[in-house]
């Protein structure tokens, strides 16, 4: 690991420790209810008075805002951190952060492996959750077989 590699993931080691529950829901192909399980888990937990984050790291299709009716806003960025769209939910709290926040709308993008793991690095490192009991984690995994 070069030097910006060991401080990234000094960061991530950081930011990951203040997260008491870690969740992550992924699979190996596509509309299997991700999305569906992701987002009702978390506003489930979130509805009982919890602060939950969710981070909907699906590059292929990032369709948690658009279940939460957020696809408009964007995240905004901070002191070089960024910071998660809030939903209030009576005491509890969801914040989300998603690939979708980054893209244009109606724009087509090609996801390389490399770019793909600096944006997860990016969003484990440098998103500001705040005291999170619990927190969510979409991710899509694409499993190539050989033939
Ligand atoms: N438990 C369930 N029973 C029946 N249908 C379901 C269930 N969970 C999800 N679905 C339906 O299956 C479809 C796919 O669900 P969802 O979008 O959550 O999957 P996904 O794994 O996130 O898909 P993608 O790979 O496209 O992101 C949706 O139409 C959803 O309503
Ligand atoms: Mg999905």
């Amino acid at each position: 690991m070069d030097q910006k590699q060991v401080e990234v993931r000094k960061r991530i080691d950081e930011r990951m420790a203040k997260i008491k529950h870690k969740v992550v829901i992924l699979s190996n192909k596509g509309g299997v209810g991700k999305t569906t399980v992701s987002v009702n888990l978390a506003m489930g937990i979130a509805l009982k008075g919890y602060s939950v984050g969710l981070m909907d790291a699906d590059f292929h299709g990032p369709n948690v805002p658009k279940m939460l009716g957020l696809k408009e806003q964007g995240m905004a960025v901070n002191s070089g951190e960024m910071v998660p769209v809030s939903m209030p939910l009576d005491s509890g709290l969801l914040k989300v952060v998603s690939v979708a926040f980054l893209t244009e709308k109606n724009s087509a993008i090609v996801w390389r492996g490399m770019f793909k793991m600096s944006i997860i690095n990016q969003f484990l490192a440098d998103v500001r959750w705040g005291g999170l009991i619990i927190y969510l984690w979409i991710c899509l995994l694409e499993l190539r077989m050989n033939p």
